[in-house]
């Protein structure tokens, strides 16, 4: 797979530098992550501080470099090395010595960087580096293959001439072509990359007079798990949330706050033909009052009725405008005919894959951290998932539009 245009951006990269002289090529590597907006956190094993020093590092990295267990020895400030390996999306060791691969496959801790790495909960990549007799050796050749059956990513060294002297297979790979790997590492688990969703999210209020309205209540946390998901897959994702007291944050994903099915029909016509993926899981009002009364309507002994008149189905209006290439999916929350009432609404409403909850499923729709869902596709291909976390139906979704989109 080529390289994505920024895809290291945002990324937290923990570099690992033990002790070759290839370590002097860390420097050009921290400059280029940098460069290519990732963040970076550098952890020194003792013996590279020999090759080169933890502030050309942390200058590059502007983020401080951890070598040691304690930070300060006079007040015991210690280096969270736990905290550290949660911070990271991927860990890469570059250099690594031939001593410090054999570690990491018996599970040696004698140092911070040997602590972090067992504390990582994340992916870790090695870039080997030594003499080409050492790195052919059957113990570094057994170790690799170790590692590599315990998913490390292995960066193969190159070939040429070796700080001994000597030619061979050892050196470790140039720094462009360590970032090409991390490139790639990413973009193999981000098969979005590229495709610019819109997820809708959350109830519309429509208003009544100057302070009252009719809502639902939706939360919103079902189009925001599916959003987080999507940009985890690495699409552009913009969220148009109606007012919901759920707080969200991801940085990785542009928010867009709407109050009524008006606002949220303009902002997603605006954006629609530009998304590669929608995904409609806003509880929209059907009906909004025809006139809204400008001040706060004062209570008498009378009976009150308001008049209503329907909202656009911005679903439905999409649906009209969608190009074969583009992806819609709307939501259906039923209570009786499940599947037949969402295969309508499928249909009707020109969409490729339709997500269906009762309201009969206890732990299902408004509310819930879980969710039991049925998705319909629009050739009636269906699948029935089990009652889950939101944040676990979003996976299901977004794998079966990562299928769909091909
Ligand atoms: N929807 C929409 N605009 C509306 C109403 C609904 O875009 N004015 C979308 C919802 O976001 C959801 C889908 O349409 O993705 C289904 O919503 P739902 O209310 O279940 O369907 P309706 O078509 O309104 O049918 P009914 O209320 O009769 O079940």
């Amino acid at each position: 797979m080529s390289s994505i245009p920024h895809i290291l951006r945002g990324k937290n990269i923990l570099l690992g530098i033990t002790g070759s002289i290839a370590a002097y090529k860390a420097a050009f590597l921290v400059r280029l992550l940098r460069k290519a907006g990732a963040e970076v956190k550098v952890v020194m094993s003792p013996g590279s501080e020999e090759f080169i020093t933890p502030l050309t590092l942390a200058t590059l990295a502007k983020n401080p470099v951890h070598s040691d267990f304690t930070e300060d020895k006079h007040t015991g400030e210690w280096t969270n090395h736990v905290e550290l390996g949660l911070w990271a999306d991927v860990m890469l060791i570059a250099p690594a010595t031939a001593n410090t691969l054999a570690k990491m496959v018996s599970g040696e801790c004698d140092n911070l960087l040997m602590a972090v790495l067992l504390s990582a909960r994340c992916p870790v990549m090695v870039a080997p580096a030594m003499d080409l007799d050492m790195f052919t050796h059957e113990a570094t050749q057994h170790n690799l293959k170790m590692l590599r059956e315990r998913e490390v990513t292995v960066i193969e060294p190159g070939t040429g001439e070796l700080a001994s002297g000597l030619e061979g297979k050892g050196r470790m790979e140039e720094p462009e072509a360590i970032v090409t790997a991390l490139e790639k590492f990413f973009g193999d688990r981000a098969p979005l990359a590229g495709r610019k969703a819109m997820v809708t999210a959350g109830p519309t209020y429509e208003s009544i007079d100057a302070v009252r309205f009719i809502g639902n209540h939706s939360s919103g946390k079902m189009g925001m798990a599916v959003a987080n998901e999507l940009a985890a897959k690495g699409a552009d994702v913009t969220l148009i949330l109606g007012p919901t007291n759920v707080p969200y944050d991801n940085p990785a994903v542009e928010v867009v706050r709407i109050v009524s099915a008006d606002d949220l029909l303009a902002a997603s016509a605006e954006r629609f033909a530009s998304s590669d993926i929608t995904v409609m899981s806003a509880a929209v009002a059907d009906y909004r009052p025809k006139t809204v009364v400008n001040h706060k309507m004062k209570k008498s002994e009378n009976e009150l009725k308001i008049e209503l008149e329907p909202t656009t189905d911005v679903l439905k209006t999409l649906g009209s405008q969608k190009r074969p290439e583009q992806l819609l999916v709307g939501f259906a929350l039923e209570t009786d005919n499940e599947l037949e009432n969402a295969q309508g609404k499928l249909e009707r409403k020109n969409l490729d894959l339709i997500v269906l909850n009762s309201l009969k499923d206890p732990g299902a729709g408004f509310g819930h951290d879980t969710n039991k869902v049925t998705l319909i596709d629009k050739r009636n291909k269906i699948a029935s998932f089990e009652l889950k976390s939101k944040a676990d139906v979003a996976k299901d979704i977004v794998a079966r539009i990562t299928e769909l989109i091909g």
